[in-house]
């Protein structure tokens, strides 16, 4: 199993009123990843953030990759203009795409890394013949639509479904999960082979005025929590 692990905050938790400072100090607090979850209030009942805010963040001088969660349906028409603003993941729920192998390809011909996301309930079965154009599998472990939310533990059989998928074929495609992640089971899913994980309301909601930059209480704990894998 992998130990090269990854810390994805999800900005939709942040202070948006200052985020640039805030993805600063979360960055500077040892996160890895900046995730970006962008929401139509059509594929989700929800509405948040669109390529303008990546661009923002770029111009801010964000140089972590940002990991564009596209919960927006149809997909296709947007992805350019993600990947102008600086997107270096773009991933997108198969069933929000008519096309699922033009979307990848379009994605990729961009010059952005590819992913599926797969609701908790979505079965894996579109991987069979697009695991090896991806970069990223990304399992939900809530429904998508809001931060907050509690983790869902039969997802953790997926993310070993999919582990194995990818270390039969022998590739190199991250897996990353996305909700109701924290330090209290973080180990877990790391042991389900996850290797990237997303935490939005478990990193912004615990905050340290006594930490230099904020985050360093809890992005400490998630990876000494990581570190017992
Ligand atoms: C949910 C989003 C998540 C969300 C995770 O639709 O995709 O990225 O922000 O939030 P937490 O970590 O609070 O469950
Ligand atoms: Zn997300």
């Amino acid at each position: 199993m992998t130990t090269n692990f990854r810390i994805a905050p999800s900005i939709l938790s942040a202070n948006f009123a200052k985020l640039g400072e805030e993805v600063d100090n979360v960055l500077a607090s040892g996160a890895d990843i900046v995730h970006f979850d962008v929401m139509d209030n059509h594929y989700v009942p929800n509405l948040t953030i669109g390529p303008l805010v990546c661009e923002a963040l770029k111009k801010h001088g964000v140089t972590a990759p940002i990991d564009v969660h596209l919960m927006v349906k149809p997909v296709d028409r947007i992805i350019p203009d993600f990947a102008k603003a600086g997107a270096t993941y773009i991933t997108f729920h198969p069933e929000a795409s008519e096309h699922v192998d033009r979307t990848i390809a379009l994605i990729r011909e961009c010059g952005c890394k590819p992913g599926l996301v797969f609701n908790p309930a979505t079965p894996l079965d579109v991987l069979e013949y697009t695991l090896d154009k991806l970069d990223m599998v990304l399992l939900m472990s809530v429904n998508p639509g809001f931060g907050g939310q509690k983790f869902i533990p039969y997802v953790l059989d997926k993310a070993r479904a999919v582990r194995k998928m990818i270390n039969d074929r022998g590739l190199n495609v991250s897996l990353e999960i996305d909700g109701g992640v924290g330090p209290a089971n973080i180990l877990e899913v790391a042991k389900a082979g996850v290797d990237t994980f997303v935490a939005g309301s478990a990193v912004f909601g615990a905050r340290k005025d006594t930490d230099a930059h904020g985050y360093e209480t809890i992005i400490g704990a998630l990876r000494s929590e990581l570190a017992k894998a």
